[in-house]
């Protein structure tokens, strides 16, 4: 069973940074400096930040992934690289901007599918997914849609299947990693793998039955 310390999670997201932060939502509806700004980083930094997060899943090549928050698709060029053996990434986001780039930025890929929508309305079929990646995405979700979101997810894994999570842990921007224990265990996920660093956490949660 795992102990969450409610008084923790909530003090961390009571932290006006966060609260500023939820009502913009400026990685949704991304205005055109933030979108030239992201994109010029990803261009210089891409290969350290994503390649070794994807690396570490240890894809076969013929498995289904979802890239839940898929953005502009740093992650998703190198899913769709290391599916080499018939395998297919989801690419799906909530912003339709973010989906216009990496249609643009993936195009000519053919193991990759856009959705551009909530998960929750998508209509993905259930326990279907070897690997849910999540990058960066879950601290932007508002707080009172992370545990639907969450369950949601959950239920697209195959059994055996896992969720690949890496969230920043910071206060001014990020999430506590005693939250995501605690939304992943009230879906039944076991955690199984975890690297925790002062600026962020990696984490592997599995649907065991
Ligand atoms: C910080 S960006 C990270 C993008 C990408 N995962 C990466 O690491 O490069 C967060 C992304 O999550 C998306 N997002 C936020 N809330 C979402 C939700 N409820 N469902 C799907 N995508 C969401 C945003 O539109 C944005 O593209």
């Amino acid at each position: 069973m795992v102990k969450i310390n409610t008084m923790a999670i909530k003090s961390f997201n009571d932290s006006a940074h966060h609260s500023k932060m939820e009502n913009e939502r400026a990685f949704v509806n991304p205005t055109r400096t933030q979108i030239a700004l992201v994109l010029l980083i990803s261009n210089l930094k891409r290969c350290l930040r994503y390649h070794r997060f994807i690396d570490d899943i240890n894809l076969k090549g013929d498995e289904l992934v979802l890239d839940f928050g898929s953005g502009w698709g740093d992650n998703t060029r190198y899913i769709s690289d290391a599916l080499d053996k018939g395998g297919r990434v989801i690419a799906l986001d909530i912003s339709s901007k973010w989906q216009d780039i990496i249609r643009k930025r993936l195009k000519g890929r053919k193991n990759i599918e856009y959705v551009n929508s909530d998960v929750r309305t998508a209509g993905l079929p259930d326990s279907s997914f070897d690997v849910i990646v999540i990058h960066y995405v879950l601290h932007e979700v508002p707080i009172k849609d992370r545990q639907p979101t969450v369950k949601e997810l959950a239920s697209k894994l195959k059994p055996g299947g896992f969720i690949h999570l890496r969230e920043p842990a910071k206060k001014g921007h990020g999430m506590p990693i005693e939250e995501v224990r605690s939304l992943m265990s009230e879906v039944g996920l076991k955690e199984s793998l975890k690297a925790e660093k002062k600026a962020n956490f990696q984490v592997r949660y599995m649907r065991c039955g």
